[in-house]
């Protein structure tokens, strides 16, 4: 890993074993972006990959010229990195490489997550600071290549370094231009309870823009743009993507122009933003990773999985095995007492759970949704004892104790609310929209969250709480704040998210031991962003085992498994009602960290006993379900959708577990074997379906036969009907055999 300096070519060489990133002087002064993907050998220069001469656009205004930081009004008619208003109301600027310094390791991001390195041996950084004469404004850009990984973490910080106030009203954290745009643009979009299925398109000439414009990143896009070649394949092909660590309003585009180049950018979402920086101000962008693969999108998903898990995550729990809980939710709702608490934790208990999680309904006088958010004390007509005697029952049955909160939002009828009503986001003198009865406390406001860290430390303070799930329900609306003034109302959006991160690190720094889950309606908010403070996310509030599915395969292209938090719920599913087998449901769980969210008193015997076993198979691979290496085989998005299979690998590759799920049964299947990967060819496994799902076994394979023949799902010769019937699952230990 280096960075290289070449000053004869004024060219800038990011490089590993893995990736270069590749950017140049200009010689105007501007920064010319060369290549962003498969490594390239150093001490060369790779200026013609490039405009290889360009003072400006004059007399060429319009070509498609490679650059790093393009700004509006000079020449290039793409989408810019930044717009900035300058006091005679122009955003024509003109950013000149001022000078640039590498140093070891990576520095932090003031107000905001990014990944990290634990030694200055893990990356190095070059920092370029380019300036914009006339105005004094400052675009320093922050590149950083990690030993052997694919990627390059790029941020910004814009900083007025002259003496009139400038508006910063478009921000990009990335832009990158590709030379061609023979790629598919894959997304991950959908909606509360089919949150990240995965769309894929060919680029074609204009944008094409995904964001989010709700004051978070959303259920309906995830911050994220992905690239591969149309004959990419999971294993094979180039693939490239970038990954925005943010939580709050984004755009993603890409841009394909008349001369066949396409540009990719994403950041801020400049939709209603306008941030004003006076003199001397500095505005830094949230941080971008930029991935890229030679092996396919799994190439690309195992580069984004191992950055988030060792070097995103943080604090003890980012390498703990992480618990299976039960949660309350769908199994009680709002509706429990005490002692009836402690009667499901007894239950759970018996079942092998690990944690008890109380969910909505602890606090305030909250029997639905209507009413207490912002009131976090405890209900005394469920709890009379408080929280403290609750957790000391739980712990007393051998499992850890934990809690749901919301504090990012306040009900109208709360006691916080009528003492506070302008802490609520909205505009003075009109309506404010409620979404589940509830409004967003505006956390641009530093005393409200203090006032927050003060009221969740309270609660985390006043029992044994091991757990907590950090839930947000809804999305703003009415964006303006009573603390801004006029000019800087635009500013409210990006303010927020900052005072959301800081108290995320507030309570995450006083409550290391913790494990906090970020929540948001389900997966309203699982992005990089929130991973930096939590290292597991509700994946989705759509339990259904064969809705999960499309879920956690479209999550897992860019986030891993110890981050999705994935439950077993009851049948008829409260989601859209449909009866799936208690293993199918099981084996789909087992892929993230495992949960279940019923109420286990009303388990058959049969159940209980089929759950018991469930916990134990689990518990025992769970290094393997939550930290394996996730290769994706069947896509549930390909095809008729009617199978699935995946599966997780060992970092010693001795290792495996395999899943395959079919939908709808059919008579006489077709013959089926399914090829894996990541195993060791000259390895043999043992293959051993798991008691619970069907298959003949345990039998042996060579690994090279795995992964080039493949394993047999459908004989040759069929088993006599009836077959397992629909929503069926198989599951298959592997593991090598000594000798
Ligand atoms: C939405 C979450 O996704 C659910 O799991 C549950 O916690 C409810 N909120 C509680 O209101």
């Amino acid at each position: 890993m280096a960075i290289e300096w070449r000053a004869a070519d004024r060219q800038l060489h990011l490089h590993n074993a893995a990736v270069s990133y590749l950017l140049r002087v200009l010689d105007n002064g501007w920064l010319g972006h060369l290549h962003f993907g498969a490594p390239l050998a150093p001490g060369r220069s790779y200026g013609h990959l490039g405009a290889e001469r360009f003072d400006g656009f004059s007399n060429r205004v319009g070509e498609p010229v490679p650059l790093e930081l393009p700004t509006p009004g000079s020449g290039d008619y793409r989408v810019p990195a930044f717009v900035v208003e300058q006091p005679s109301g122009s955003t024509v600027l003109d950013l000149r490489y001022v000078g640039h310094e590498v140093r070891p390791g990576k520095p932090a991001l003031p107000g905001l997550p990014s990944t990290y390195v634990e030694a200055d041996s893990e990356a190095q950084t070059v920092e370029v600071t380019t300036r914009d004469g006339p105005s004094g404004l400052e675009a320093i850009l922050r590149l950083t290549i990690f030993e052997g990984r694919p990627v390059i973490a790029r941020s910004v910080t814009l900083a007025n370094r002259g003496s009139e106030r400038l508006v910063v009203r478009a921000a990009m954290s990335a832009v990158l231009d590709l030379p061609d745009h023979d790629w598919l643009l894959v997304q991950l979009s959908g909606t509360w309870a089919r949150e990240r299925h995965v769309h894929a398109a060919p680029l074609l000439p204009g944008r094409r823009s995904i964001g989010s414009v709700r004051g978070a990143s959303g259920h309906e896009h995830n911050p994220v743009l992905l690239l591969r070649r149309p004959a990419t394949t999971e294993e094979a092909g180039e693939a490239l993507g970038i990954s925005l660590v943010y939580s709050g309003s984004f755009l993603a585009e890409a841009e394909v122009e008349p001369r066949g180049t396409t540009r990719l950018r994403i950041g801020l979402q400049p939709d209603g933003f306008a941030w004003a920086l006076e003199p001397g101000e500095e505005l830094t962008l949230p941080e971008a990773i930029l991935a890229w693969s030679g092996q396919g999108l799994g190439g690309l998903s195992d580069a984004w999985h191992a950055l988030y898990r060792e070097r995103l995550a943080r604090g003890p729990w980012r390498d703990r095995p992480r618990p299976v809980l039960l949660n309350s939710w769908e199994g009680v709702y709002f509706d429990f007492d005490h002692p009836r608490l402690v009667e499901m934790a007894r239950a759970a208990a018996d079942l092998g759970i690990e944690l008890f999680v109380l969910d909505d309904g602890w606090f305030g006088e909250r029997d639905s949704d209507t009413s207490s958010l912002g009131d976090w004390v405890v209900d005394r007509r469920k709890l009379p004892g408080g929280l403290a005697p609750l957790a000391h029952d739980i712990e007393a049955l051998g499992m850890r104790f934990g809690l749901w909160i919301e504090p990012e939002m306040v009900s109208p009828r709360s006691r916080l609310f009528a003492e506070h009503p302008d802490w609520a986001i909205g505009v003075t003198g009109r309506p404010r929209t409620e979404s589940r009865n509830q409004l967003v406390l505006d956390l641009s406001r530093p005393e409200v969250v203090d006032h927050l860290e003060t009221a969740i430390a309270g609660v985390l303070e006043s029992a044994a709480i091991s757990y907590v799930k950090w839930d947000m329900n809804r999305t703003i609306t009415e964006p303006a704040s009573a603390a801004l003034p006029a000019d800087r109302q635009g500013e409210l959006f990006h303010r927020h998210i900052l005072g959301v991160y800081e108290l995320w690190r507030r309570l995450t720094d006083r409550f290391p031991d913790v494990l906090f889950e970020s929540c948001a309606g389900g997966g309203g908010r699982f992005d990089p962003g929130l991973l930096a403070f939590a290292p597991q996310t509700w994946t989705s509030d759509d339990t259904d085992a064969a809705e999960r599915l499309r879920i956690q395969w479209g999550t897992s292209l860019v986030y891993p498994l110890s981050a999705m938090g994935a439950h077993v719920s009851a049948v008829p599913n409260h989601q859209v009602g449909r009866v799936t087998p208690l293993a199918t449901r099981a084996a789909v769980a087992f892929f993230g960290v495992l949960g279940y969210e019923l109420d286990p008193r009303r388990l058959s015997d049969a159940e209980r006993r089929e759950i018991r076993d469930q916990i134990a198979f689990y518990r025992l691979r769970r290094d393997l379900f939550q930290g394996g290496r996730f290769v994706r085989l069947r896509s549930p998005f390909e095809s008729d959708g009617n199978e699935t299979a995946w599966m997780t690998v060992s970092a010693d590759r001795r290792r495996a577990i395999v899943a395959h799920y079919r939908l709808l049964a059919r008579p006489v299947p077709e013959v089926n074997r399914l090829r894996l990967r990541g195993l060791d060819p000259a390895l043999t496994y043992r293959v051993t379906p798991w008691a619970a799902t069907p298959g003949p076994g345990p039998t042996l394979h060579g690994g090279d036969e795995l992964l080039t023949v493949g394993l047999t799902l459908e004989p040759i010769a069929a088993p006599a009907p009836p077959g397992p019937g629909d929503f069926s699952a198989r599951l298959f230990d592997l593991e090598a055999v000594v000798g």
